[in-house]
């Protein structure tokens, strides 16, 4: 029967490790990345969605560490592209067409890349997509691929590739989510869900490979603000001087850094850390009274997004 003592005992060796990690987060935050980075050169990427905006940066970005790139979009001209300017820049680059809303598609291109390029090292699911209707409004079909597209390709993915990470004990899986996978939006319902969910895998797999001592697999959740990529053209930012649109160079650049100092999580701006504490600690019309002032009721008013899709 354990004593009193045995109790107390663990209680301190808790209170201990909070605080020498949070010390450790407090004096890295002031180490420089070039100093702690890890070296990825002559790795394998694997992109999803690189056809455009963040994900076409972040093949460029690795691209300049040397890395050796799989790239993947339903769009086989976007990824074209994408792979033309990353061979210019002297990457070994091959070019997959796949529809990640299709399991199946995800398993039979995940079997090439292996065998074409060898194990993957870093996965980036970052192939993302938006309905931008009031939910009533969106169409069922919508909702299907939002779902399948933001959430569940990254269960695929993962289950194509995490076996042969766990087996070497080397790797990393990076999930391109969203602010609006940690505070819900007026008119983003489906996609909030989405990206919910995208963080929710994320902290679920962090912990499994913790419980498993997998300490060579690491994983990094982006949950980022408006990116003036396209993706959500038309919305209005209230106080750009407090919480302005993100420019996708500055968003690539900060992912490739956490990935590089095998951080956990990157929210951007800093500023909706703040966010995510008084969400945590106030009454929750205190947080509607927030987020109204923000601009998160009426955002997705002047939506319009891809034109195309
Ligand atoms: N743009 C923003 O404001 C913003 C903000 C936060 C998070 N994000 C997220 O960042 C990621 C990248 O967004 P972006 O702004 O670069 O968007 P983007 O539209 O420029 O790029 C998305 C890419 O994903 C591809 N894609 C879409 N559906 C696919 C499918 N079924 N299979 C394969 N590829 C598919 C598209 O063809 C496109 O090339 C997304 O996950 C998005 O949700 C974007
Ligand atoms: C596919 O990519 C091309 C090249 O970037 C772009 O012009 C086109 O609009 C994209 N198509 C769709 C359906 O997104």
């Amino acid at each position: 029967m354990g004593s009193v003592w045995d109790d107390v005992k663990a209680v301190l060796v808790v209170v201990y490790h909070v605080l020498y990690y949070w010390l450790e987060a407090i004096v890295l935050a002031f180490v420089p990345t070039s100093v702690m980075a890890k070296d990825i050169a002559g790795q394998t990427v694997l992109i999803t969605g690189a056809g455009s905006g963040i994900g076409r940066l972040l093949a460029l970005e690795f691209a300049t560490h040397n890395c050796r790139l799989a790239l993947w979009d339903v769009n086989s001209s976007g990824n074209q592209e994408t792979a033309l300017l990353a061979k210019g820049m002297g990457a070994t680059v091959r070019t997959y067409t796949v529809d990640v809303s299709d399991r199946e598609q995800v398993y039979s291109a995940a079997s090439k890349v292996t065998s074409e390029l060898g194990h993957v090292d870093i996965l980036v699911n970052n192939a993302g997509i938006v309905t931008g209707q009031k939910f009533l409004d969106c169409p069922d079909s919508m909702i299907d691929k939002t779902m399948q597209v933001n959430t569940m390709a990254h269960f695929w993915t993962v289950k194509a590739f995490l076996p042969a990470m766990l087996s070497r004990n080397h790797g990393h899986v990076v999930s391109v989510a969203s602010s609006a996978g940690l505070l819900g939006v007026t008119g983003l319902a489906d996609y909030c869900s989405s990206k919910f969910g995208a963080v929710g895998f994320d902290e679920s797999l962090r912990f499994e490979l913790k419980a498993l001592g997998k300490d060579g697999v690491h994983t990094t959740v982006v949950c980022p603000y408006l990116i003036s990529t396209g993706m959500f053209d038309g919305c209005q930012v209230k106080f750009p001087w407090l919480l302005n649109s993100l420019e996708p160079e500055v968003v690539s650049e900060e992912i490739i850094k956490a990935v590089l100092r095998n951080q956990e999580f990157l929210i951007l701006p800093r500023l909706l850390y703040i966010f995510m504490a008084l969400k945590g600690l106030l009454p929750v019309k205190c947080v509607h009274v927030l987020s109204d002032y923000m601009g998160a009721s009426h955002m997705m008013d002047t939506f319009k997004g891809r034109k195309s899709s």
